[in-house]
């Protein structure tokens, strides 16, 4: 690493996470509870919307999870179009496909149905709207919607079917680009969702590996904001309440996943984490994730779970005043435990919800050449985010190799 490196690195962020005080608040109006997405016609009608794209993925569609919504569009009259080409980590040309439909259609609102790929599809089809000559490959990077100046985008409902990935409330949608086999990222205010319909209905089905694994997203997304260094004491309440429900309800909805209760809880969980990952940002345990999973074509979660512990590790003293309170939140600190101990504890409770799930904490699909590879694509994604300490291109080489089990 070039010796000013890190000490230019660490001004840049922290010029970055000041500027996080001055973006302006997003608001999204929250429905929840059971049933709740019958509601959604209502809703869209009362925002005198006509008709709306919903974009959503062929699973979904097989396995029928849109049936009460299509059946409550029906009661009320209105009409809508069905996108529902979502790939798992949605392309280039879904976007596009999905936004000839909705000019086709006449559509004036979108609806992401979904894990993060059908909503962060729809937010990225509402920028296209507003911005008709830029296609979606020329969206990413940052505010490529709302500049010159910025505009009223459709309306976006965001309708999470899995408690995770928190997309239903960040500004940001990742898109594949197919051709170079490579993911980048839109960010921009404009395309955070309007309305959000939290129905724990929807995720009953998950099944137990799944939810965990999801789960195991929505704590990353709660923990790294709070131990990074943007972290406020807005996003501080949300990780908190976020850590607390997930370790609080994930072995109920593990072992009994129709418990509908724990499943509105891990739902609101997985909300509030997305709020703090859309504040706060995270840290490098979602870099080491994005590259590995999609190298070797792995779930993000079961990717982020084998990650976090060691990322947190390797914090150590810079992050044990901070693991050591949500060790406290979560109730592992023992008496005359001294900081470090708690850190400690809470990185064990990580690890043993791994273990209680059937999360590998390795992954044989790493290969050494592959390395410096993964780790030119970690400096690269890390560089904006507010992360704790600074890592090299030895200490990823460290962890990749505990990773491949070495
Ligand atoms: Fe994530």
């Amino acid at each position: 690493m070039v010796p000013l490196r890190k000490p230019f690195l660490r001004m840049f962020k922290t010029v970055m996470a000041y500027s996080l005080y001055i973006v302006p608040s997003q608001e999204s109006t929250v429905v929840e509870g059971p049933g709740s997405v019958t509601k959604l016609p209502g809703l869209i009608g009362s925002q005198g919307i006509r008709k709306p794209l919903v974009i959503t993925d062929p699973m979904l569609m097989k396995l029928r999870l849109l049936k009460s919504l299509f059946k409550a569009f029906d009661a009320a009259g209105m009409a809508y179009a069905v996108y529902d080409g979502v790939q798992p980590n949605p392309t280039i040309e879904n976007i596009e496909e999905a936004y000839a439909l909705y000019l086709k259609e006449g559509c004036d609102a979108l609806v992401g149905f979904g894990g993060g790929s059908s909503m962060d599809t729809a937010k990225v089809v509402a920028g296209r709207v507003v911005k008709p000559k830029l296609t979606a490959d020329r969206l990413g990077g940052y505010f490529k919607i709302m500049l010159p100046f910025p505009r009223r985008l459709p309306r976006i409902f965001a309708v999470p079917t899995t408690a995770g990935t928190g997309a239903e409330t960040t500004s940001a949608a990742v898109v594949t680009d197919a051709r170079k086999n490579v993911k980048y990222t839109v960010n921009d205010f404009l395309i955070h969702p309007h309305f959000i319909v939290l129905d724990p209905e929807l995720t009953l089905g998950l099944p137990p590996f799944f939810t965990a694994i999801t789960a195991m997203d929505a704590l990353s997304h709660a923990t790294e904001g709070y131990i990074g260094t943007a972290h406020c004491r807005f996003s501080d309440r949300y990780s908190e309440e976020a850590v607390k429900m997930l370790f609080g309800n994930i072995d109920r909805v593990y072992k009994k996943g129709k418990d509908i209760e724990a499943r509105g809880r891990m739902l609101t969980a997985s909300y509030y984490a997305g709020v703090v990952l859309n504040r706060a940002l995270t840290g490098y345990v979602h870099p080491f994730a994005h590259k590995i999973g999609g190298l070797y074509h792995l779930p993000h979660g079961r990717v982020i779970g084998a990650v976090m512990p060691l990322v947190f590790e390797y914090y150590g003293a810079s992050v044990q005043r901070r693991l050591a309170r949500l060790a406290d939140v979560i109730g592992v600190s023992g008496a005359g435990m001294d900081e470090a101990g708690r850190a400690a504890a809470f990185i064990g409770a990580v690890r043993g919800l791994n273990r209680s799930y059937g999360i590998d904490e390795t992954i044989p699909e790493l290969r050494e050449e592959d390395f410096t590879e993964i780790a030119a694509a970690i400096h690269r994604e890390c560089i904006p985010y507010p992360v704790p300490k600074i890592m090299d291109d030895g200490d990823i080489f460290a962890i990749l190799r505990r990773l491949k089990g070495e």
